[in-house]
């Protein structure tokens, strides 16, 4: 009977239908673009929170106050991170913290994972101090257990594939001086030169990139480090509280190393697109020249406790400044929302980042060889630019 039969074929059909949408897209070989982060603090979106021991953590108010509820979340600032707006303007989604209690196989296939740490470094032995933080190589291990998870999941092949069109983004160096080099509390600053020690996270960054390499990863994008020299905790350092000139030449001297380690992975290593971006020049002219983009303050945190300086991180009992969104710092180490923004914006000038279509195949967008002219990359906010709500 033609009637039945054609009833028939439409059964089977929405049967077939709805067997495909049941698998994970991934099984048949189409997985969304995801990104996996490994950072520290300046990426970290709620490890810490769960390494109860940690003394590096962002669990009280205000942080959080300018992202979503305005409840802490993990992030070290009142809202977001570079890799969040870096991440959003590509279309990519948010990834979840590692240690979120609710992370499952199907969220790291629709979100990728956030292995950042606060106080994590490139050396292990970097942030010791906090007693509890993920370093790089830990951070690396972690990724080896997930990519065993989802190889678990979606068989090899299908996991080769999405781990290969993943998006990475390493991000750690600060602490490596921050909390290591430049502390005595730390060995490293006894056994190196300033020259010395670069070559030795060179040394270091070159195997851990490698490593991710020979895991499959592939597109991955290095972050350099900032003035940090002239982060509020630096510059309480020196009576005239200038900048400390020495760290900032440290910061320019490891940019410069490691854009151009990135260089020869990104030749050497087969089908590999490694690439190095920094927002130093930025950040120092914001600094210099706080009014020129809207900002009113770049020597001082904007979550201060009274007259006492540095406060290693911010309290409930804090006041915060006025306006967030004048402020280029939110507490001693971290920058705010907007400034983030700005070194988001650069970033993705530098390196010509295009907006990932993550419902099609995930095919890489090729970068071109020279940064398109986007916008003006760091246009002033207007006077009243409300601050950024997520
Ligand atoms: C660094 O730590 C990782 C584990 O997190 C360990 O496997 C590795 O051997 C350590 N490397 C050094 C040089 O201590
Ligand atoms: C590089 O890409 C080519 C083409 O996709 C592939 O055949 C080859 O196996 C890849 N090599 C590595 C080491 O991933
Ligand atoms: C900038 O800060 C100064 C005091 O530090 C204040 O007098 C001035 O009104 C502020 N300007 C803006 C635009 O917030
Ligand atoms: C993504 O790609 C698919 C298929 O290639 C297309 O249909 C869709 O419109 C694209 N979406 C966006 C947001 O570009």
């Amino acid at each position: 009977m033609p009637v039945m039969e054609s009833l028939d074929t439409k059964t089977i059909s929405s049967i077939m239908i709805i067997v495909v949408l049941g698998l994970a897209s991934c099984e048949l070989g189409s997985c969304a673009v995801v990104q996996f982060i490994f950072g520290d603090s300046l990426s970290d979106v709620g490890n810490n929170e769960h390494l109860t021991k940690s003394l590096a953590r962002a669990s009280l108010p205000w942080y959080g106050i300018d992202f979503g509820n305005g409840m802490p979340n993990g992030r070290y600032c009142n809202g977001r991170t570079v890799a969040d707006i870096i991440g959003d303007k590509m279309g990519l989604p948010r990834p979840p913290a590692f240690l979120d209690p609710s992370l499952t196989e199907d969220m790291i296939l629709e979100k990728g994972v956030n292995f950042a740490s606060g106080g994590g470094g490139i050396l292990n032995e970097t942030g010791s101090f906090f007693v509890q933080r993920f370093c790089l190589y830990k951070q690396i291990e972690l990724f080896q257990g997930t990519q065993e998870l989802i190889r678990r999941k979606i068989g090899a092949k299908a996991a080769d594939k999405f781990f290969k069109e993943s998006r990475y983004v390493v991000a750690l160096g600060s602490n490596d001086f921050i909390n290591n080099f430049l502390s005595p509390i730390y060995s490293d600053m006894y056994k190196y030169s300033d020259d010395g020690f670069i070559d030795y996270l060179m040394e270091t960054l070159d195997n851990q990139l490698k490593l991710l390499h020979s895991l499959g990863v592939r597109q991955l994008t290095v972050f350099g480090l900032g003035p940090m020299g002239c982060i509020p905790l630096q510059r309480i350092l020196s009576s005239s509280g200038g900048c400390q000139d020495r760290t900032n030449k440290l910061a320019l001297n490891f940019n410069k190393a490691a854009s151009k380690l990135l260089d020869d992975l990104s030749s050497t290593l087969p089908n590999a697109t490694f690439k190095f971006g920094d927002a130093y020049d930025v950040v120092a002219d914001v600094i210099d020249n706080p009014y020129k983009y809207g900002f009113n303050n770049s020597d001082s945190p904007c979550c201060s406790f009274g007259n006492i300086r540095p406060a290693l991180t911010c309290i409930p009992a804090s006041t915060l400044c006025k306006d967030r969104s004048k402020y280029v710092f939110w507490d001693e180490y971290h920058p705010t929302d907007r400034a983030n923004e700005m070194i988001a914006k650069e970033i993705i000038r530098k390196l010509g980042f295009l907006h990932v279509n993550s419902t099609g195949n995930g095919s890489p967008s090729p970068a071109p060889a020279t940064a398109p002219p986007l916008a003006p990359p760091l246009a002033p906010a207007p006077a009243n630019a409300p601050s950024s709500k997520d």
